[in-house]
């Protein structure tokens, strides 16, 4: 295989950039050969920007097709597992946008399909992993210089989206159509940094998810709290209705700390304090009334040349990044994804948490009780239904 040829189920709002990545060769390694849209102002759309490229209506036509090797998965998210274990049935590699799905008991049941198929590629795009900043910051936690973890708390409040956004209408915004609100469709990003990051299981879950602001179903404020299995504490607060917003996560181990913080992915900027001698070892040696351990503080942050090669490159900083990798590991170029399928449970676990949290009034300890989970889904799907006939 000289390129890889892709396919794209679902080219609406995200899958067309993706189509148009590809199709423009921004992954010299990569072809794209076919895209399926059940749509056909959509499919409409692709004839028109990227000839010669074969158009379905019915995804399992594509995939039977022979024309590609590997299948984008862009449609909403409740489709994600089954679809993802369509494409692994018809020998496929796959990639599914995040998040992995709405719930971790569709996700697992694919994920150990997946494993029965260990010759194929299943991954999640989980393109904020290529941030420099992020990746820097999980480098620094496995060498073991930060030390154990003591606590890792985000605020994550400046993705904001005001009520037209909602009104777009659709699957957005409803429990039917989206199963929930900011943590399912913003935050699975940042859920998988914090999991990625913190590098430890979640052990407990309280939190409350409230609709502020706007008329939608679904929640758009969310604090949430969790202790790690090693005793650590989280704190992941995330919002779309506050102007100005934050993005700041601080990560503090007993060998200091790393702040990361920045308006968006391009200004992103890593404060990385080490201590000179581990917290623990210093307060029990220390002889000085008051003393604090001695530190030194790094930044890291990108370029202006980095920048400007990524928007050439990339189109932006991020998602090519992605498809270069996942060509690469197809093509026996390179050998970690940035992102697989199976670990896209870490983010979605904490995030059903949250909402079983919310939605219960208690903590919940995990592992999750994924038919509870399931039921209190369902019911506010059946409110919403019920409120929609009024
Ligand atoms: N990684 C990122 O940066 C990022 C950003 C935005 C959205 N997303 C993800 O992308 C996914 C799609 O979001 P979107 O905003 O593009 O939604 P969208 O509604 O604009 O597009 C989804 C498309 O999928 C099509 N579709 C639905 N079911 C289909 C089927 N069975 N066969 C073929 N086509 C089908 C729809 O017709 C539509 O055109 C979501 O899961 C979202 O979370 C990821």
């Amino acid at each position: 295989m000289e390129k890889v040829r892709y396919g794209i189920i679902g080219v609406g709002a995200q899958g067309h950039k993706y189509a148009e990545f590809l199709f423009d060769g921004y992954d010299k390694n990569a072809v794209l050969t076919a895209i399926c849209d059940i749509k056909e102002d959509r499919r409409k759309w692709a004839e028109g920007r990227l000839k010669g490229v074969k158009i379905f209506s019915d995804y399992k036509e594509m995939l039977k097709s022979g024309l590609i090797d590997v299948v984008l998965v862009e449609t909403p998210h409740y489709f994600h597992p089954q679809i993802v274990k369509d494409v692994l049935d018809a020998g496929l590699h796959v990639m599914s946008d995040k998040p992995a799905g709405v719930y971790t008991k569709a996700v697992r049941e694919t994920v150990e399909y997946a494993k029965t198929k260990p010759n194929q590629i299943c991954a999640l795009l989980l393109n904020q992993r290529t941030n420099k900043v992020y990746r820097k910051a999980k480098e620094i936690i496995e060498s073991g210089e930060l030390g154990n973890l003591k606590r890792i708390v985000w605020i994550i409040t400046n993705w904001y989206r005001p009520q037209a956004y909602y009104d777009q209408g659709g699957w957005r915004g409803t429990w039917a159509g989206e199963g929930g609100g900011v943590l399912i469709n913003q935050d699975p990003h940042q859920l998988d940094l914090f999991t990625w990051l913190a590098g430890q299981k979640i052990k407990k879950v309280w939190a409350t998810a409230k609709t502020v602001g706007r008329k939608i179903n679904v929640e758009n404020d969310v604090t949430a709290c969790c202790e790690f299995e090693n005793g650590a504490t989280g704190v992941f607060i995330t919002s779309t209705h506050d102007a100005p917003g934050t993005n700041r996560l601080e990560i503090t181990g007993d060998g200091g700390k790393i702040v990361i913080s920045g308006p968006n992915d391009w200004m992103m900027k890593m404060e990385y304090t080490k201590l000179e001698t581990k917290e623990p070892e210093f307060s029990a040696t220390n002889k000085v009334f008051m003393g604090k351990p001695k530190s030194k503080t790094i930044t890291y942050k990108y370029s202006y040349f980095e920048i400007l090669e990524k928007l050439i490159k990339n189109k932006g900083m991020q998602h090519p990044d992605v498809f270069r990798n996942l060509s690469n590991v197809i093509l026996g170029k390179e050998k970690k994804l940035i992102g697989t399928y199976e670990e896209g449970l870490n983010g979605l676990t904490f995030s059903n948490a949250i909402h079983l949290s919310a939605w219960t009034g208690k903590e919940i300890t995990l592992p999750l009780d994924e038919d509870l989970f399931i039921a209190e889904l369902e019911k506010r799907k059946a409110e919403e239904a019920k409120a929609s006939k009024k």
